[in-house]
């Protein structure tokens, strides 16, 4: 059973909390995990007005390449496999961090980031927003180095875009 909603938006904390508890409780979403060895998979668990939980499956080299969530803020639990996590900075190379099944991080709706499969084992996430996603930024490194931001829908695909994979430092291996 999904956790009832508090008829306003949540927080990060909020969200942290929300994705943490899904995260432990396979029974409520172990039967949506599908992996597809071509593209991520994602399954809606729950939206409302305040807050839309999904279940992402993620193998191999599964990327989002780098985006924002526009004005949601949100969190991500895995659940099962490894994640990484990185930061888009400028003048320097992202700020990475891997997330293995227990770990959960958060970003404000202002955060640029990019979720990447690590490791040798397909993923499982646990991910929250709010207010639902509706419109995301991707964004696209030219060939010139200039970032370009891209509105996109919610139902479209994230995936690296352009030059994206050549930026500084961005290399995802699966070691680090
Ligand atoms: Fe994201």
């Amino acid at each position: 059973m999904m956790p009832p909603t508090l008829r306003r938006n949540l927080t990060r904390a909020e969200l942290h909390a929300l994705v943490t508890d899904l995260a432990a409780r396979p029974e409520e979403w172990r039967h949506r995990v599908a992996h597809d060895p071509t593209a991520r998979t994602y399954e809606q668990l729950n939206r409302d007005e305040h807050v839309a939980v999904w279940l992402i499956c993620w193998m191999d080299d599964h990327d989002t390449g780098f985006h924002d969530h526009d004005v949601s803020c949100g969190a991500l639990a895995v659940a099962d496999g490894e994640v990484v996590e990185e930061r888009l900075a400028v003048g320097g190379p992202p700020l990475r961090r891997r997330v293995r099944a227990g770990g959960v991080i958060d970003f404000a709706a202002s955060d640029i980031h990019r979720i990447a499969h690590a490791g040798d084992h397909p993923a499982v996430t646990i991910h929250a927003y709010s207010p639902p996603l509706w419109r995301m930024g991707a964004y696209e490194t030219l060939p010139s180095g200039e970032l370009q931001r891209h509105s996109i829908s919610y139902a479209e695909e994230l995936r690296p875009l352009g030059g994206g994979s050549s930026l500084p430092g961005l290399a995802l291996a699966s070691d680090g």
